[in-house]
């Protein structure tokens, strides 16, 4: 039987044996296996039958021949590939074509790297660029590369933003990335965001976490339409992105509403507000990390299913909605995450660590929280687990849709520091009424601010 051991002896004895062994075989999983075992090539292989198997009518045996080819460190013969790449039709070995001559690092491969580049496939631009981004400081390299900051294709942008343009872009005059400004922090503002956020800075919040309105679906929140309501967030997460610090978290909790029927003869409208939202959020620079389901018992629901079960009508079924989601947001970086973390120093990343106990799964579940002055609060739970996932000790966490003020609580709890904007004068003097009672933001610090009062602060 055919053994890896043996195949290496071979290797070693030097040129001709393995390709009258592969010469011999009929059977094309034998061939790969071959291929595959060969490992790294030696100093005298001889490569001929690699590039007799280019033109074998299995893609596998072709794709094998290609990645040894890859192996022979710049000796390889790059046009025999850039032929077969003109015709192949298969894709795992057109990228390995591509990922093979880009390997090689020979400068005389540029033109063939740079024709890539118009190829349908993004992996095989992206790995054209890789080879081409081996010829540092090359003119002719970067005058190819640059245009490509137009591309369709988001990776093939993100790539080439990195390379030439992020550096440009630094003369930005923000805070070091651990610190903040002193008039945002442990700030409540009874104004509409959009006018508060007018004069906080940019880069200048660590961790957003909010539940937006749920459209016309409670008292508190009127919109012309869905589609004002939509862009209405849109421009409440345009500016929060441009407060939020590099690489940092927006964490958006909602669910699909209904709009109840206005009479028997009319159907009531389901809005799936998170699916319709994410598109804005995205467009707009935040990258999509996650998905949350917040699970509640089904006893914490409204029942729809009721109708269902006396008549079990097929179309009629109507299940208890007891998910919400969080959907979590990087803004868009080409920072890695220890970036971010290599910010804060040895104490804040030690006492910061979340302890055991911690969620390991997308699915959590945590009982719904009702209270008599507002209708839609956050549990203390689940804030508790996003701002302790997603931030460190001492950053500023905001939420833009204040309402009772639980995030500003729990950050609070939690060590950090919060900012926070409501609207409505109520809920605004619910908070003030909890923090008279030192039941929340027991903190000196916690300033109640009108609009004009913010923005004096802001000016000092
Ligand atoms: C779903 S509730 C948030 C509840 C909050 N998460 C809590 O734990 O209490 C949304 C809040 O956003 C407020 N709001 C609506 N439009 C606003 C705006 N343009 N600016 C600031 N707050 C607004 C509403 O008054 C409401 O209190």
């Amino acid at each position: 039987m055919l053994t890896k051991q043996y195949i290496t002896e071979l290797k070693h004895k030097g040129n001709g044996d393995i390709s009258a062994l592969i010469n011999s075989q009929r059977d094309v999983r034998t061939i790969n296996f071959i291929l595959e075992s060969l490992g790294h090539l030696p100093e005298n292989f001889n490569p001929d039958f690699l590039y007799d198997l280019l033109h074998h009518n299995h893609s596998q045996v072709r794709l094998n021949a290609v990645k040894n080819i890859g192996k022979l460190n710049g000796k390889g013969d790059t046009r025999s590939l850039y032929n077969l790449y003109k015709n192949e039709t298969d894709t795992s070995v057109r990228r390995e074509i591509v990922s093979s001559i880009g390997r090689q690092r020979k400068s005389t491969n540029k033109p063939m790297l740079v024709d890539f580049l118009q190829d349908e496939d993004p992996k095989i631009i992206c790995q054209a660029i890789r080879g081409l981004l081996v010829f540092e400081k090359d003119n002719e390299v970067e005058k190819s590369l640059r245009p490509l900051i137009n591309h369709p294709n988001e990776m093939v942008r993100t790539i080439i933003y990195k390379e030439y343009y992020s550096k440009e872009n630094k003369d930005k005059n923000v805070l070091p990335h651990t610190q903040t400004y002193d008039f945002l922090k442990n700030v409540v503002v009874n104004a509409d965001v959009l006018e508060a956020l007018k004069v906080a800075p940019d880069e200048s919040v660590h961790l957003t976490f909010t539940s937006p309105p749920y459209y016309n679906a409670r008292d508190y929140s009127i919109y012309p339409s869905y589609q004002a309501y939509l862009e209405f967030l849109e421009k409440v997460f345009i500016e929060t992105h441009r407060i939020t610090k590099e690489g940092r978290f927006l964490i958006v909790n909602t669910s699909p509403i209904i709009i109840p029927r206005i009479s028997r003869s009319h159907s009531s409208k389901r809005y799936g507000i998170p699916f319709d939202l994410h598109p804005y959020l995205v467009k707009n620079g935040w990258e999509f990390i996650d998905d949350i389901v917040w699970l509640k018992p089904e006893a914490s629901v409204k029942n729809r299913i009721g109708g269902f079960m006396q008549h079990r009508k097929p179309l009629s079924y109507k299940p208890n909605s007891i998910t919400e989601y969080l959907m979590v947001y990087r803004k868009s970086t080409e920072k890695l995450l220890d970036w971010n973390i290599r910010s804060y120093d040895y104490e804040t990343v030690k006492t910061s660590r979340v302890a055991d106990g911690y969620e390991t799964t997308n699915v959590w579940k945590i009982d719904p929280c009702f209270n008599k002055v507002h209708s839609a609060v956050f549990p203390v739970e689940l804030c508790r687990r996003v701002i302790q996932y997603y931030s460190y000790k001492g950053d500023l966490v905001f939420d833009p849709f204040g309402g009772s003020g639980t995030v500003g609580e729990t950050a609070k709890l939690l060590d950090r520091l919060f900012f926070l904007t409501e609207k409505e004068n109520k809920y605004f003097e619910y908070m003030k009424f909890k923090n008279k009672n030192q039941t929340l933001f027991d903190d000196i610090k916690t300033q109640f601010l009108t609009l004009e009062q913010f923005k004096k602060e802001a000016k000092k």
